[in-house]
This record gives structure tokens, C-alpha cells and sequence, in this order.
């Protein structure tokens, strides 16, 4: 059998997953055992024997994505990932077939390209001045992009790039020992654990404190510096969040970029979840001043319909990231005439995947407006959720949501919060999560797609309410 007869096929299971998945009938996730699924696909004998193809290969997919949990589900309202729009699988599957990799511009041209038009899109909407292909033309405040693995990733590359320009002979020195970040108590974990992957450590992290909703108090800032200081620490940034991942909140970023102006620090924005906003002409005043950040992440695979990973690290000023590492390997680095660029210098990876691809193929279909539609959508349920839940009078919400992700906590103990989320998993007909916010446990919605509506709230909070009832 042809390798397109194969796809042919694989794409009708695809498709028949994606229809029942919407009808919702079905379960949302399925936590089998382990072993349940070792015995059901059987994967050691497929790797002994061989010979997974044509109806074997229908059957072990169909059985596969039994444990596959359904994004586009109605019930789906779990982690931050997206439902893809099918073009993104699309233009995975073409970009891994083709074994697209890039990082060098003569192994991937087509990949390549796409990318830069990928960043330069994002650029455009940050408001920053885009990459110019006639280098020219490129002014010192020209900014620069580069699609890796994951916010996590981005992050872990926004410090890279951060710390060599506070501290420029890094490379052969090493950390100093005494540089330090300030940063909001509700960020990502991801940052955190970047200081401690590069050696600046857990305790060089200065947490700077938010307010009710989440969001950093700019008066507390200049305290936090000052300790910082007085501590004997080299301040390398300010992170900030666009929105932080607990409650979908957004840090008051002109306020920030006026301390960092003052203090001449670093700003470095997560708009891992929220930048996607800025295409909204409605919501995009929700990330108000982040032009003025130094860099930014945005992440593809959250609020974009891309499949994951799909993550940019977007720099305000192109030289810096070009400069944030060394590179040596005579294979790769050498003087070359080429009518394109290489990324290989913007990034850990060597061998490269075309990430970019996959979210060009997703809005060169679905189109910009479609998207902002979407992402307006998703904010206005969060918004509908709230109100409805709000006037329930055994419910509270966290904060007024400003984004797709929203808050909430049956009037009980913290106890409750989590088995009533256990056993919401075991019924399998909603998935959600649940996250801590200023000391107290919250379930946790987060509005992915398209096919989750006021109704499935309501239905959420009326099976919510018997299981709380069969524990009393
Ligand atoms: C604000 C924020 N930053 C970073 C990340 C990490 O992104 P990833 O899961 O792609 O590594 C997340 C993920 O939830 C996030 O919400």
C-alpha cells in the first residue's frame, strides 16, 4: 500500500474521531491504566515483529485514539491547548513528511521563509518594526523572532538573551553569582525554573507581589529593587505577565515599562497565553504598552488553532538575539553566499523543524479576521461564564476574567475543590483543571474551542453540584 493510501485512510479515522468528538457524547478523556493500554495496542510486539501497515495500521490508530483526549470536545475546557484547525495538521503532516528541517537556509528555503513571515506577522502586531530581507534597510531598532518548542522554551531563550547583554562576556566567564530577576508571584513556572537551568538559581529570583486579581502593584516595585540592590545582586529583567497562566489576568504593562525605562531594566513580557489577543481589535487594549517591552513570547499552540509545539521569542532589537550565543561547527559556520537567512544563529536547536509552518497553514485558511473572531469568542464565554456563575449562591469566582480563563470555587473547603475534580475525570464527560490562586484552591476553565457553550457551563455546575452533594 502507497504511502497517500495510507494518509487517505488515516484521515478518514481522523475525521470520524473529530465528528463524534463534536456530538460529545463521548468521553472527553480516558485515564485508563497504563497497563489497560499496554494490553490493548500492544506496542512491544509491533516493535518486535513489524508489519503495522494498511488495516493493522487502521486498526491500531482507531484503538490508539480511544486514549486520546478530545480537545474539541464540548466538555473540553482543560489545558491551555489548542483545538486545531485541520490545516495545521495538514501542514504538520506535509512539513514531516518532507522532513522540512531548517536552522540553515540551504536545507530549508521553503521553511525558512515561512518563518520569517511568521515572526514578521507578530512583529506587525506588537507593533515593532519587522525584519527587512534587504539588510540595508534594517535600522538598530529593527526587531527579530524565532519559533522553538514551547513557551517553556522561550523563556528559557528570553533569558539567554537577556543575560548576555547585562553581563557580555558570559560566554566565556560564566554567571557572575550575582544576578537576579524580578519577578510577579503569579508567572509561570517555566521562569523560575529557566534561572535555575542557567545557573542564576531559585534564589536570585526577587518576587515582586500582585494584587487581588493577579497583577503586579506598581508601587511595590521600586521596594523589590531596592532589596535587590541592597542584597548585592545585578538586576537582569523584569518579567511581566500577558495574562498569567492561574487566572488569565494581565499586568499593567505601561506601568511596568515605565519602571524598566527609569531603572534602565530589562521588560520581558510572557504573552505565552495572551498575546494572541493582539489581533483583536477588540481585546488587544488588554495588552496595552507591550510594544515598549524588550521581549516577548507568544505562544502558536495556545489561542492560534496550531498544533503543538508552536512557540515565537520575539526581540525588540534583532542584534540582540542574534548575538545571545556562539556558535562553532565548520560544517554549519562558514562564510557562504545564499540568497536567504539561517535561524541556526537565533536558537539552542541545531536541526531545526519548521514550527512556523503549521500556523502559517492555519491562517492562510482560516484567515486573520476568522481568528480574531475566534479569540473574541472564547473571551466573551469566559465573560458569560462568570456572570452565570456569579449569581449562583453556593459558587464564587477568583477575579473578573479578562481572557479565556476563568476561576471559580464551590463554597467549601479546599478538599472539596480537588475531589470534586477527580471525580469529574472519572465521569468523563468534562475536563477540567484546578490551580491555586493566593492561597486558596480554584477549579479552573479555560475556554479552547468552539464548540463549548453557556449551556455546558450551566451543565458543569449542576453535575458539580451533585458530586459536592454525595460527599456530604
Ligand atoms: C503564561 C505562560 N507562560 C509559559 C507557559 C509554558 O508554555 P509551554 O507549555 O508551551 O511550555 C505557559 C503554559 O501554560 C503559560 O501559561
Amino acid at each position: 500500500m502507497s504511502f497517500l493510501s495510507e494518509v487517505k485512510n488515516i484521515s478518514e479515522i481522523l475525521q470520524a474521531f473529530h465528528d463524534t468528538t463534536l456530538q460529545g457524547d463521548v468521553p472527553v478523556i480516558n485515564q485508563a491504566p497504563m497497563q489497560d493500554i499496554l494490553d490493548d495496542l500492544n506496542p512491544v510486539q509491533w516493535l518486535n515483529h513489524g508489519g503495522l501497515q494498511a488495516e493493522e495500521l487502521n486498526g491500531f490508530v482507531h484503538r490508539y485514539l480511544k486514549y486520546a483526549t478530545r480537545l474539541h470536545h464540548p466538555g473540553y475546557m482543560g489545558h491551555q491547548c489548542a483545538p486545531v484547525h485541520p490545516a495545521g495538521a495538514v501542514g504538520a503532516l506535509i512539513d514531516a513528511y518532507a522532513n522540512t528541517v531548517m536552522g540553515i537556509y540551504e536545507m530549508g528555503p521553503g521553511a525558512t521563509t515561512l518563518e520569517w513571515v511568521m515572526v514578521n506577522w507578530m512583529l506587525k502586531h506588537i507593533g515593532w518594526l519587522p525584519q527587512n530581507l534587504n539588510k540595508n534597510s534594517e535600522s538598530n531598532v529593527t526587531a527579530a523572532g524565532v519559533f522553538v518548542n514551547g513557551g517553556s522554551m522561550a523563556n528559557l531563550l528570553a533569558l539567554i538573551v537577556i543575560r548576555k547583554q547585562a553581563v557580555p562576556d558570559i560566554w566565556n566567564h560564566g554567571n557572575p553569582g550575582n544576578l537576579a530577576l524580578m519577578v510577579p508571584d503569579e508567572s509561570h513556572y517555566s521562569i523560575s525554573k529557566s534561572a535555575g537551568i542557567l545557573g542564576i538559581g531559585q534564589q536570585a529570583i526577587y518576587t515582586v507581589p500582585t494584587d487581588q486579581d493577579g497583577k503586579v502593584i506598581p508601587s511595590k516595585l521600586e521596594a523589590v529593587l531596592q532589596q535587590l540592590i541592597d542584597d548585592g545582586k545585578q538586576p537582569l529583567a523584569l518579567t511581566a505577565n500577558a495574562c498569567c497562566t492561574s487566572v488569565g489576568t494581565h499586568d499593567p504593562l505601561h506601568k511596568l515599562a515605565d519602571f524598566c525605562e527609569k531603572h534602565q531594566l530589562w521588560l520581558h513580557v510572557d504573552g505565552a497565553h495572551g498575546a494572541s489577543a493582539l489581533i483583536s481589535g477588540k481585546y488587544r487594549t488588554q495588552l496595552a504598552g507591550i510594544e515598549r517591552a524588550d521581549s516577548i513570547i507568544w505562544d502558536a499552540h495556545k489561542m492560534l488553532k496550531t498544533p503543538s509545539l508552536c512557540a515565537a521569542l520575539l526581540v525588540k532589537q534583532k542584534h540582540h538575539l542574534e548575538t545571545a550565543m556562539h556558535h562553532e561547527a565548520s560544517y554549519l559556520f562558514h562564510e557562504k553566499q545564499q540568497p536567504g537567512i539561517d535561524f541556526i544563529h537565533r536558537t539552542i536547536e541545531c536541526t531545526k523543524s519548521a514550527l512556523a509552518s503549521k500556523l502559517f497553514f492555519v491562517l492562510a485558511a482560516e484567515g486573520e479576521s476568522i481568528m480574531a473572531k475566534y479569540i473574541e469568542h472564547q473571551y466573551q464565554l469566559a465573560t458569560k461564564a462568570y456572570d452565570y456563575i456569579n449569581t449562583q449562591p453556593d459558587f464564587v469566582c477568583a477575579v473578573t476574567p479578562e481572557s479565556n480563563i476563568l476561576c471559580f470555587r464551590h463554597l467549601s473547603d479546599d478538599a472539596t475543590q480537588l475531589s470534586t475534580r477527580a471525580e469529574l475525570l472519572m465521569q468523563k464527560k468534562f475536563y477540567i483543571t484546578t490551580v491555586r490562586f493566593k492561597g486558596k484552591q480554584y477549579l479552573r476553565l479555560v475556554f479552547m474551542n468552539e464548540n463549548s457553550h453557556l449551556d455546558d457551563v450551566v451543565c458543569l455546575i449542576e453535575t458539580i453540584r451533585k458530586i459536592v452533594g454525595t460527599f456530604q
